[in-house]
């Protein structure tokens, strides 16, 4: 392991303390239709308040049952320090759920004519914004006499494009691990975050939030890089593929990706508690922030003994400001309430023309494609599909950033997509909890005392588990949603 700068860190507090924390809605949103809405309703907030009494988790939970909003509620703290609790319509940084935000875009352009998914990247990248004399000319590590080899627009969209995985280490080299003496590591900083932000001097565009793309494009050299696959042949996610995206939206539109993104989504989808900000947090403009939590997210360490594990400490997750959302842009740099998002899925499953998008459009877009390894679902463009039950298809995202993670799945009903399901998790809170030493996964309850025995899942991560896939499969149950609508 690399380390970082601590000297970084002196800046963490700076920001933190001036960010404002106005989540402070008083009442909540959940429609008791039925007997069975109630039960569930009590169910789910036994269920998660209770964990987010124990300190196991923090977030929004909303629940669409046939279409319609069946629960939302807050659980945990919006702020621990101030002690402000999260309401349903808390902002959150939404991180790669930006992704289907840039998808949709480029797919919008296309319907306008502006550009054709399975036209080469080459043909919107001007050489002069980076410096360079010749056109692009992407060759594969170690076959370059196969000469360039050129990304389509859309196997940026499906991650299959080979771009070099310069900010993500997951894929690349057969056992996924780059050794120190890889050649891949020419390519990439260490210390990636904060180069970015001694390269940007921590001022001027970085903190305003007025890079662009093309800063960023740059700044990673992406277009010195060799590819490390053939086109279209693999997956690997790899965040560059969507920020070249922005740049190409950036460059057909000629207007900044945020522009265009409240011009052509977030104002016709009535989106109004989505903002995209990839400037320094805490430097936003007045009121953007408003019923935003605050940044970054917390962490619960449990201690481990002869039991279940004891509440030891809550904390900030590690952050430094060299991970701003400046280098995420197109990628990641997004934050938005759960009923947006949830609002954003239906928009594209009911009316998709609300968008300028056609049916046969959002059919492509979310086509599965490329199977995500270690998953049983595809990544299609931006988003993640797997076909449920009865010919179902269930759409899902998860983004991470600074602690957070946003997390949506829907049920989409085949015969009326507007009677579809869902389950929108937000956290800002997870648990470090080790193991027993019988091998359980379990909690002592700081607050009554109580044992709560956890899914494996939430357990052995030091850096604290992504409780959202639990909870997910957790609140799908308790409503009864199966993904299978009956017979079609
Ligand atoms: C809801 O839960 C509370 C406490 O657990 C219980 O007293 C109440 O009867 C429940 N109500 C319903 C409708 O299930
Ligand atoms: C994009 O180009 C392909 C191949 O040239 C063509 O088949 C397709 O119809 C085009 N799509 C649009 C939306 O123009
Ligand atoms: C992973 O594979 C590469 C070769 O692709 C090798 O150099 C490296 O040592 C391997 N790392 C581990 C941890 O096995
Ligand atoms: C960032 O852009 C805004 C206008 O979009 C401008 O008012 C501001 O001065 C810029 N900030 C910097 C540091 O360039
Ligand atoms: C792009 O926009 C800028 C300012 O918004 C303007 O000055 C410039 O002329 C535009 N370029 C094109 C090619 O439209
Ligand atoms: C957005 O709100 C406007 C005004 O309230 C309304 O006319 C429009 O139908 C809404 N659009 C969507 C997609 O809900
Ligand atoms: C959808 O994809 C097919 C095949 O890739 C293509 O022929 C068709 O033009 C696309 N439709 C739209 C509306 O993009």
């Amino acid at each position: 392991m690399k380390t970082r700068d601590p000297s970084a860190l002196v800046l963490t507090g700076l920001f933190l303390t001036s960010l404002l924390v106005q989540c402070t809605r008083a009442d909540t949103q959940s429609v008791p239709g039925s007997t069975e809405n109630d039960i569930a309703t009590n169910a789910t907030n036994n269920f998660l308040g209770h964990l987010a009494d124990s300190r196991v988790i923090g977030g929004v939970a909303i629940v669409q049952k046939d279409g319609k909003l069946a629960f939302a509620q807050g659980f945990g703290s919006a702020s621990e320090e101030l002690d402000v609790k999260l309401q349903d319509d808390c902002t959150f940084p939404i991180g790669s759920n930006t992704k289907f935000f840039t998808a949709v875009a480029i797919y919008q352009l296309q319907e306008k004519g502006l550009l054709n998914v399975t036209d080469v990247v080459n043909s919107y990248v001007e050489p002069a914004d980076f410096g360079l004399a010749l056109p692009w000319c992407p060759k594969i590590h170690d076959k370059e006499q196969l000469g360039c080899q050129e990304p389509t627009i859309k196997q940026l969209l499906q991650m299959s494009s080979g771009l070099l995985p310069v900010d993500n280490l997951g894929c690349g080299t057969p056992n996924s691990t780059w050794s120190d003496a890889d050649w891949f590591w020419q390519y990439r900083s260490f210390d990636w975050d904060l180069k970015w932000g001694e390269a940007m001097g921590y001022t001027g565009n970085w903190l305003s939030g007025n890079a662009t793309h093309t800063d960023l494009l740059k700044f990673q050299k992406l277009f010195d890089q060799p590819l490390l696959h053939a086109p279209g042949s693999q997956y690997c996610y790899v965040n560059s593929n969507f920020q070249l995206a922005g740049y190409i939206v950036e460059k057909v539109t000629n207007m900044s990706f945020g522009s265009y993104l409240v011009e052509n989504i977030i104002k016709p989808a009535n989106l109004s508690n989505t903002y995209y900000w990839t400037g320094a947090l805490g430097w936003e403009p007045e009121g953007l922030h408003r019923r935003a939590v605050s940044v970054p997210a917390y962490r619960t360490t449990f201690e481990g003994g002869s039991g279940p594990a004891a509440y030891k400490k809550i904390n900030r997750y590690p952050w430094f400001p060299g991970q701003s959302s400046t280098a995420a842009q197109a990628a990641g740099s997004m934050s938005s309430n759960a009923h947006d998002l949830l609002r954003f899925y239906n928009v594209i499953v009911t009316q998709p023309d609300v968008i300028g998008l056609s049916k046969d459009t959002v059919a492509n877009l979310t086509e599965p494609l490329q199977p995500i390894p270690g998953l049983d679902a595809s990544f299609a463009q931006g988003i993640a599909v797997s076909d449920g039950p009865g010919k179902a298809k269930r759409l899902a995202y998860t983004g991470e950033i600074w602690g957070f993670a946003a997390q949506i799945t829907m049920w989409v009903n085949p015969s009326d997509p507007s009677k579809s399901d869902a389950v929108v998790f937000f956290s800002n809170l997870s648990p470090a909890i080790p193991f027993g030493a019988d091998g359980s996964c379990s909690v002592v309850s700081p607050q009554d005392g109580s044992r709560i025995d956890l899914d494996s899942r939430a357990c052995g991560n030091e850096n604290g588990a992504g409780m959202t896939d639990i909870l997910t499969d957790q609140l799908a149950k308790i409503w009864g949603i199966t993904g299978n609508f009956g017979s079609i």
